[in-house]
């Protein structure tokens, strides 16, 4: 197995996706210098290249690539290289035309975009191998080579194709997972509407239907999609790894909860050699730099804790949302450097110049259409420098100081149709738990529910609709040896054939959280709840209540109005050596978190409140240091406590006692051993 980190690249990476296919080959010198001048380490190159390299049905054309990745060579810039197979050319769909992928409605999307692929088709799958091999045959032992780029985003913008040929493979994928027929509809539920199927041929994809599918053959039908997509990754993966033994192999992944939701990124972190991930700022009146540190935390967990690679970010606005504001001054510095405070070995851009034609003219880049003279060049520039100068970071690893649990086969469970209320989604609780812990300066590392989580003082778990025996085993043994455990309402509720488990409410999580819920009762579009709970405190929750009946646990919070006025809103269960919480109506992050700082004490984790709001504390260690990084994203200047001396490594300087770090700025101290 190759190592994870890029051939040769002995600095972190800086760069982007450059497509200098889209300008004349005289331009090329011109890239390069300026490549070097803003510090650039690595470029993406061939994501979208396809129908350049193989311009006919098995003519290709290589002569442009090998002197585009020699010329990157001469100026020390490492090549990050696509296999182009997000992108099939015209002649292929034109030979193949049943590779283009159908939605659920039974639409065949046409040429002239990216990325319409059926991923069960054979000609597909047939001709991405080829092109694959051709470019390891070719360019496996060429000295500029470091990484090796599959594809581009699995799971977006298709996330699932429901064609005939899907359907085939489907049911080979049944098949293959349960053997008969019974078993499916033993799982699937099928006595209910007389769904009952009498051979595995009559089943097909979910289709559009006259009202509400089947919820766990539309379940078991996303899981299918993720691993047929992962199919064709590994194919491609040990086509590379075969011709080109040494050079590691990624695929771009996206994270971000909004942004990508079709693909199982845990089961994807096992098949790559080093995680990357692609991530562009929502702007949608939330935080942005507090979903992007959650991004950048659930990469590293993905990856298992080690070094990953920041694939692409925006240097300034994307043109794919309604409005796509510039980024700040030095807000592009603080989305890069948090990144890498949260483990990422370099900071890569979508792209590196802007281009003139096609869908994206309008998306910023490094090089922008404003030329180098243009504050974003001078912020790309100063930015190559900074990212220098934090060489001696690479390769070492996040600290974490609490895990938050997740599972996106619980949150395709959870999204399905007719649940007890639309205004319970997973993504949300998430989030909002998720902004809870970064305002009390807690990193937070990701887990699977099935995870070893001995490791961790405090986990939550935001929403977890679907819950294993196992996972239910594992949370309970957790808190039995001294882990401190706060799950929200609507979780622990089904198996993972979306089937109710046996007995009252939380049936998976009934033992560990000490209660049983006798009753949902959600709320109605803007209604609220108050509770009430230690010395008079009083918080407001909306979307969820429930009437929650201790068996063990105490009650902490109490309804003060509503349905279960007078009942448990909140309640804590000491079992073994740790203490479970329970969370049974939706508080926003700001209410959160008092009962985040009573958890937090249950699990001995002390309060950072000598740290401002919004100013991102974040340690990095290994063998070449302790690192911290300090990342101020309010308009005041502050000082933070440093525990011991050091060096700053973007100004040089020495650092101790109080650090000052300016109103919009960066710190990183190599703190003294
Ligand atoms: C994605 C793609 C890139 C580009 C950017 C634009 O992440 O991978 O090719 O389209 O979005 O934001
Ligand atoms: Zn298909």
């Amino acid at each position: 197995m190759p190592d994870h980190a890029p051939k040769g690249l002995t600095r972190l990476a800086f760069g982007g996706d450059y497509n200098p296919e889209q300008w004349p080959e005289s331009d090329w010198q011109d890239d390069v210098r300026l490549m070097r001048e803003a510090g650039v380490t690595m470029v993406s190159v061939g994501i979208f290249s396809w129908a350049l390299l193989e311009p006919a049905p098995g003519a290709h054309d290589f002569g442009w690539l090998d002197r585009l990745l020699g010329l990157l060579h001469e100026n020390g810039i490492r090549a990050d290289l696509g296999t182009p197979t997000v992108a099939p050319p015209a002649w292929f769909y034109r030979a193949h035309p049943d590779a283009l992928p159908v939605t659920a409605d039974g639409v065949r999307y046409e040429f002239g975009s990216r990325g319409a692929i059926c991923h069960s088709n054979p000609a597909y799958r047939e001709a991405a191998a080829d092109i694959t091999t051709r470019l390891a045959t070719r360019y496996a032992d060429h000295p500029a080579l470091a990484l090796w780029h599959v594809h581009n985003e699995y799971g977006v913008p298709v996330s699932a194709c429901y064609c005939d040929g899907c359907a085939a493979h489907f049911r080979r994928w049944l098949e293959t997972t349960y053997e008969t027929v019974d078993a499916v509809n033993e799982a699937w539920g099928a006595a209910f509407w007389g769904q009952r199927y009498g051979s595995l041929d009559e089943i097909n994809p979910p289709r559009t239907t006259p009202t509400v599918g089947n919820p766990a053959q539309a379940l078991d039908y996303r899981r299918f999609a993720d691993a047929t997509m992962r199919e064709n990754f590994v194919r491609e993966r040990d086509i590379l790894h075969r011709l080109a033994p040494g050079i590691p192999v990624t695929t771009n992944f996206m994270t971000a909860l909004s942004q990508c939701d079709s693909v199982d990124y845990w089961a994807w972190g096992r098949e790559v050699d080093l995680v990357s991930n692609d991530h562009y700022l929502i702007t949608d009146g939330r935080r942005t730099h507090v979903n992007l540190a959650m991004a950048a935390d659930l990469t590293r967990s993905v990856a298992g804790g080690a070094p990953w690679l920041l694939m692409e970010h925006a240097a300034g606005g994307v043109n794919w949302q309604p409005r796509n504001p510039a980024k700040a001054p030095g807000e592009m510095a603080r989305n890069s450097l948090s990144h890498v405070a949260r483990g990422s070995d370099g900071a890569m851009f979508f792209q590196w110049r802007q281009s003139r034609r096609g869908a994206e003219k309008f998306h910023s880049a490094m090089l922008p259409h404003a030329g180098t003279e243009s504050r974003l060049w001078r912020e790309v520039v100063q930015l190559g420098a900074d990212i220098e100068s934090l060489t001696p970071v690479r390769d070492t690893r996040t600290v974490a100081d609490a895990a938050v649990l997740w599972d996106w086969h619980s949150w395709w469970a959870q999204a399905l149709e007719w649940r007890p209320s639309e205004d319970h989604d997973a993504r949300e609780r998430a989030d909002s738990f998720y902004e809870a812990l970064y305002d009390r300066h807690l990193t937070v590392d990701f887990a699977h529910p099935e995870d070893d989580l001995s490791a961790y003082p405090l986990v939550v778990v935001p929403a977890l609709y679907l819950a294993t025996e196992a996972a239910a085993r594992n949370l309970r043994e957790y808190v039995e040896n001294g882990g401190t455990l706060v799950v929200s309402y609507f979780s622990g509720i089904v198996d993972e054939h979306d089937a109710v488990h046996p007995g009252p409410y939380p049936g998976a999580l009934r033992d560990v959280l000490g209660l049983t819920v006798e009753e949902f009762s959600p709320l109605l579009a803007g209604e609220t709840v108050r509770i009430t709970g230690p010395d008079g405190a009083r918080l407001t929750g909306d979307v969820w209540t429930e009437i929650v009946v201790p068996r063990g646990a105490e009650t902490v919070w109490t309804y003060e109005d509503g349905l279960a006025a007078g009942r448990p809103a909140v309640t804590r269960h000491r079992l073994g050596e740790g203490t479970a919480w329970y969370v049974s109506t939706r508080l926003g992050a700001r209410e959160l978190d008092a009962i985040l700082g009573t958890a937090g004490d249950d699990a001995g984790i002390a309060p950072r409140a000598e740290l401002p709001r919004d100013v991102e504390v974040v340690r990095r260690t290994g063998a070449s240091g302790n690192f911290l990084f300090v990342i101020n994203h309010t308009d005041a200047d502050v000082k933070v406590p440093l525990e011991s001396h050091g060096t700053e490594l973007l100004t040089g300087e020495r650092a101790a006692g109080r650090l000052a770090v300016p109103a919009g700025g960066v710190r990183v101290v190599n703190l003294d051993a």
